[in-house]
């Protein structure tokens, strides 16, 4: 049934978490597991996607439903065709609603334009642009009200040379991020993070956290709480769409270098 606005034009009750269903894509670790904890505390029924962590994400449904909310994993491989229409429907099915999509999974390859080869460029293009684009048009066909954030970098405002499909493809969710707003509005917002160095890549430690430290104006690295409160507070805004917020403690002001 179709909420009647306030005077404003502002929906009459405002967007809260509790009792919502979210889809959160890699969600079995780190960010993508701090996200889909942190809708579950809010009162969020949580589908956490993987692709090949299957026992991370069992744990993490476990650690949600001790919020007394309900918890699923979902498999697909982002980088594959795959029905999506399909896949967003029966996570649909699972509470009867998808109130919440968050576009979190991501790759992290080296390669710059000397080097690169097409499958790796279309590997990026899939996981961080062409599939979202397909899961965000399926969770919005007939949502009357619903809540998009997608998982950016705050190196897309920098020319990162040295991870060129990465940076393409995230360069082209953030243009997604602001057509989808203008496409779903007023119905759903769309919004998205980005990260600064909040957890090292695979392969990398302390070390590199230390570095990246230093091209930090606030001379710190940031925590997942902080890519958490970031997202809800997205989420939970009706007033805030087409936005990205830069929680990097200010590193998109320096701009690159990046390596
Ligand atoms: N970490 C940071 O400091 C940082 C900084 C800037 C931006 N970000 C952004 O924040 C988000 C989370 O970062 P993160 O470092 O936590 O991510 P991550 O660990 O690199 O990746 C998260 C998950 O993505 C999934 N994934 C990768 N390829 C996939 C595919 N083809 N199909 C389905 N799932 C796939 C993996 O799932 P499985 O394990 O199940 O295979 C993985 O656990 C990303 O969008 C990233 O670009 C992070």
């Amino acid at each position: 049934m179709s909420e009647q606005p306030t005077s404003s034009g502002a929906p009459a009750t405002p967007f809260s978490l509790e009792g919502k269903t979210a889809l959160v894509t890699g969600g079995a670790k780190r960010i993508g597991r701090a996200l889909a904890l942190a809708l579950a505390e809010a009162g969020a029924n949580v589908l956490v996607h993987y692709r090949s962590s299957a026992g991370e994400t069992a744990e993490v449904c476990t650690e949600a439903e001790e919020f007394g909310v309900s918890a699923k994993a979902v498999q697909a491989d982002l980088s594959a065709p795959r029905d999506w229409e399909a896949f967003i429907a029966d996570c649909r099915v699972w509470r009867g609603s998808l109130d919440i999509l968050v576009n979190n999974a991501s790759i992290y390859p080296s390669d710059q334009l000397g080097d690169f080869n097409e499958a790796s460029f279309l590997e990026n293009m899939r996981v961080h642009a062409l599939t979202p684009a397909l899961l965000i048009r399926a969770f919005a066909a007939g949502l009357e009200r619903g809540r998009i954030v997608n998982l950016l970098d705050t190196r897309i405002l920098g020319d990162d040379r040295t991870h060129l499909s990465y940076h393409l493809s995230k360069r082209t969710l953030h243009s997604l991020t602001k057509l989808a707003a203008l496409e779903y509005a007023p119905r759903i917002t769309v919004n998205a993070i980005a990260p600064g160095p909040i957890l090292p890549p695979p392969g990398e430690g302390a070390e590199y956290m230390e570095r990246a430290r230093g091209f930090v104006p606030l001379n710190r690295t940031g925590t997942l709480k902080e890519i958490a409160d970031a997202v809800l507070f997205l989420l939970r805004s009706d007033f805030i769409t087409g936005q990205v917020l830069f929680v990097d403690g200010g590193r998109h002001l320096y701009g690159g270098p990046y390596g």
